[in-house]
This record gives structure tokens, sequence and C-alpha cells, in this order.
């Protein structure tokens, strides 16, 4: 009883720490917002001036970084909330990430994106800000493996299943550190992280998210050479739901 009881006040005391932790996140939110859009407007005024305008880009892309910290958080405190699906393109998803990312692409020094997208579009049944959130956690490792510079190669494509189902099929290949296979097993683990100011939370979203479409996420990496993430999707099928248009042509 006294065991059972202990359990109850600790899931109890986790609960009212989440609830107070997703207070906190949309608090910051708000703010957060503000400092980027003020920092954007000053940039477009800096225009000539590149030391100053070079010195807005960092608190953009700070503020880039805290918000997807945050938006990693608020997704592991809070799992249960159900996807919001559609039909949507995963190119445009990509180019959209890509275009998020842009300044902290920019901040980097000599990183090279190169997409080699396939010819056929990818309609995917999905979450677009929970995919994105996909993208951006990969985009971001990507880069951050890549402190001296380096190249981002997104590139997608269709395949058949075992049971002749299409998959979407995304691909991040970096040319970063790479990981030991030491900790190969971990990456997964939520709070698992090699970096300083890592939290460990982005792989736990992206194999979460992922799962919750339908979909897997596989990694391939060899130390100081580079790595390459997969994530499969189930590409749209009319039984999915049949009444939804895309989002966009
Ligand atoms: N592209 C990559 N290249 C090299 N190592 C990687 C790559 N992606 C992930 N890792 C390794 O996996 C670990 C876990 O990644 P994950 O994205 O879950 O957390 P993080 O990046 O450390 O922190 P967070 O994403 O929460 O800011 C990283 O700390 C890093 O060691
Ligand atoms: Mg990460």
């Amino acid at each position: 009883m006294k065991k059972l009881e202990a359990q109850a006040n600790r899931a109890g005391r986790l609960a009212a720490m989440g609830e107070m932790a997703v207070k906190i996140a949309h608090e910051i939110r708000n703010p957060l917002g503000s400092i980027e859009l003020f920092a954007s407007l000053l940039q477009k005024e800096l225009e000539e001036n590149v030391d100053l305008k070079m010195l807005c880009e960092h608190i953009c892309s700070g503020v880039k970084r805290i918000n997807n910290i945050i938006s990693n958080l608020l997704l592991f405190i809070r799992p249960e909330q159900t996807p919001e699906m559609q039909v949507l393109y995963m190119h445009e998803s990509l180019t959209d990430s890509l275009f998020f990312a842009e300044h902290l692409i920019n901040t980097n020094t000599g990183i090279d994106v190169v997409t080699h997208f396939a010819e056929r579009p990818l309609k995917i049944y999905g979450d677009p800000h929970l995919l994105s959130q996909v993208s951006l956690n990969l985009i971001l490792n990507a880069l951050q493996a890549m402190p001296d510079g380096g190249q981002l190669t997104i590139s997608t494509g269709i395949r058949k299943d075992l049971h002749g189902s299409e998959i979407a099929e995304i691909r991040y290949a970096d040319t970063g550190c790479g990981i030991s296979p030491d900790n190969m097993s971990k990456i997964f683990d939520p709070f698992f992280t090699t970096k300083k100011k890592g939290t460990g939370l982005g792989l736990a979203i992206v194999h979460n998210i992922t799962k919750a479409h339908g979909g897997t996420i596989d990694i391939n990496s060899s130390e100081s050479q580079g790595t390459e993430c997969i994530v499969s999707l189930p590409l749209w099928q009319p039984a999915m739901n049949a009444q939804d248009k895309p989002q966009r042509e």
C-alpha cells in the first residue's frame, strides 16, 4: 500500500511539474517571438552594415534554437497530444524547414546544402508541424556535427515495402564527425547527448513522431566520415482520408 501511495504521489508530482514546464515554455515563447521580430526588422535596416547585420543574424539563430528546444520539450512532456493529420507535400515541408534553418546554416562556417528531390511529389498524410520538427531536428544535428564546415545533402525517393505499398524516403546525409559504435545504441534515449548545450531530446522526438506516422527512422554512421539519417513514411493513399484535399498543389 505504502509503495503504491508513493508511486501515486510521484506520478502526481511529475504531472504537476509537467504542467508547470508547459506554462513556463509558453511564457518564454511570447517575448521570444518579439525578440525575433525586432531583430529581423533591425536586420533589414542594417542591409548596408555587414558587421551589425551579422550580429542580428546571431540573435535570430539563437532565438530559433531556443524555440526548437522548447518545441522538443513540449512534445516530450505531452506526447499524448493527437497529431493533426492532413494531406501534405513533403518537398514543400523540407523547403520550409531549410528556410527556417537558413540563419543557422549561414552562421555556421562553410556549410553547403544540396537537395536532390524525387521528380514525383511525395504526398504524405501527416501533421505538418510535427513533420517539420523532424526535419529541423535532423538538420540541426547535421549542422552541429560539422562545426568546421561540410556538406548536408537532403535527398528524397520512393520505394516499395514488402507488401508492395509505396514508401517515401527522406535522407539527411552530412559529412560531419559521425557517431561512435558505442554511442550508436544510445542516441535515441531521451536526454542522451554528447553536446555541451544539448538536451538529448531531438532524436527521441524524431523517433516518436515518425512512429506516430506509421514510419521509421534509421541511422547509418561512420566516425569522422559522416552520418545518414533515413526517414521512411508511408505515401498517402486515398483510403487514409478520402475527404481531405491536398494542402497545397
Ligand atoms: N548527424 C549526427 N552526427 C553526429 N552525431 C549525431 C548526429 N545526430 C545525432 N548525433 C548524436 O546523437 C546524440 C543525440 O542526438 P539528439 O538530437 O537526440 O540530441 P542532441 O542533439 O544532443 O540535443 P538536442 O537535439 O536535444 O538539442 C547527439 O548528442 C550526438 O552525439
Ligand atoms: Mg539534436
